[in-house]
């Protein structure tokens, strides 16, 4: 969220207000593996989308009114100064009544999304294990390793408020995480990453042909690729690549080549192991590696040790890019840098608030990248036309209606 950049709310009730909610979550793309969902499932997630929208763009821009008129005064009232950090600010909008507001209602969100999503995935769980099973029993491209051990990071969080996280499973051969994941992810994204939840991955794809055009990657790795929903775009684009999504939950990765297969994606395979530990692969193994979303769910010790695995398996010339949410900066304001820590608070992702104040460069400096190689850039999420025909095409960061992260890389 960008609160300071959204338009001020169409007056209430405004009759002529053109309609800029989610479309209808029926627009969504299927396959195999995505869960059946009936009228009432359907409009309970419809109805948790909208809500998310209205409390970005029309609750946000209250609660950052009431920043301005009450919270900032009654503080520097207080302490006779300004506020001096994030901390200083969201301790001060808690005591507020529309931050309380706003925070209880996404809150809210955020549980009945997971309900609602586990639900409909839950009571067809024998239909769809069935159906994953059928499409990736003895396929070489999956492959489990039940011993691995799950890292505190993950076992003792539900990340976003998901119950059991990614890597929970509730009997074998168990792919309900990652259908909850992929069919209920609509009520955060809006369908703002498309219909297949792959604008990310498509971004990333967009950014590599413009900066880097004859870049051909023959072997390209994913760290936290959960259900390849930003790693398809990748093996699609370069289609003569073979690609890995490596991470730590069975769930997510048996659902992940069900899906991929049933997309008609062959050339990915899915391999259960942390990022920390990839000494299975020898040095300089891969062309690319990717991470997108994901360094904000680990622990300082693990990116650390991701960052060093990366320099490792890089080929000479090779890229590492990792796509985040941006990082706190002084020209960030200290009202967005609170409203953007609330997920470390509230929405169970403790390592957040630490990750978007880290120096990745000087992170990726102590891995063994050398600084005039290192990679900055931005992208925006590549829109789905058949969602959202009239949008324009443009490239800039337009948090309203778009996602736009930041690319921290390098190349070897
Ligand atoms: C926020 S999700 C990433 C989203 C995904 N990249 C996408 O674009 O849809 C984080 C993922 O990282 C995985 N993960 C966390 N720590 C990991 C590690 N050390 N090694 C591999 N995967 C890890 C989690 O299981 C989860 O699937």
């Amino acid at each position: 969220m960008n609160a300071s950049r959204n338009p001020q709310p169409p007056a209430a009730n405004d009759p002529s207000a053109a309609y800029d909610g989610p479309p209808d979550y029926r627009v969504i793309g299927r396959h195999a593996v995505f869960p059946e969902t009936s009228h009432d499932e359907i409009e309970r997630i419809n109805f948790l989308a909208q809500m998310n929208r209205h409390l970005a763009s029309r609750v946000v821009p209250g609660v950052k009114a009431a920043y301005d008129s009450r919270v900032v005064p009654e503080f520097e009232a207080r302490h006779g100064r300004p506020m001096a950090d994030r901390h200083e600010a969201r301790r001060a909008l808690l005591e507020d009544p529309a931050f309380q507001t706003w925070s209880a209602l996404r809150r809210m969100t955020m549980e009945q999304r997971q309900q609602a999503g586990r639900w409909s995935a839950l009571r067809q769980r024998e239909r769809l294990n069935a159906i994953a099973a059928d499409l990736t029993d003895g396929d070489p491209r999956l492959s489990l390793d039940p011993s691995l051990p799950i890292p505190r990071y993950v076992s003792a969080v539900d990340h976003h408020c998901m119950p059991g996280s990614y890597h929970t499973e509730y009997f074998p051969g168990d792919a309900v995480n990652g259908a909850n994941y992929d069919h209920a992810g609509f009520v955060t994204t809006g369908g703002l990453l498309g219909k297949y939840s792959d604008g990310g991955g498509h971004a990333v794809v967009k950014w590599v042909k413009r900066n880097l055009p004859d870049f051909r990657p023959q072997k390209i790795l994913e760290i936290g690729g959960t259900v390849g929903h930003s790693s398809l775009p990748l093996a699609q684009a370069f289609p003569e690549a073979d690609m890995t999504i490596v991470d730590l939950g069975a769930p997510v990765l048996r659902y992940g080549l069900a899906r991929a297969k049933s997309l008609g994606v062959d050339n990915i395979r899915f391999v259960q192991a942390s990022g920390e530990d990839l000494s299975m692969y020898p040095d300089a193994s891969f062309d690319w590696i990717q991470t997108t979303m994901f360094l904000h769910e680990l622990s300082t010790k693990a990116l650390r040790a991701i960052f060093a695995e990366t320099r490792r398996l890089l080929k000479p010339g090779g890229i590492v890019l990792h796509v985040e949410q941006p990082q706190y900066a002084p020209e960030m304001p200290l009202f967005e840098q609170a409203m953007r820590d609330w997920d470390a608070f509230y929405n169970n992702e403790p390592f957040w608030s630490r990750m978007h104040e880290m120096d990745l460069d000087a992170e990726m400096v102590a891995a063994g990248f050398e600084r005039d190689k290192l990679i900055h850039g931005g992208v925006t999420g590549v829109v789905d036309r058949e969602l959202f025909p009239d949008a324009e095409e443009d490239d800039t960061e337009d948090y309203g209606r778009k996602a736009a992260w930041h690319v921290i890389g390098a190349v070897a």
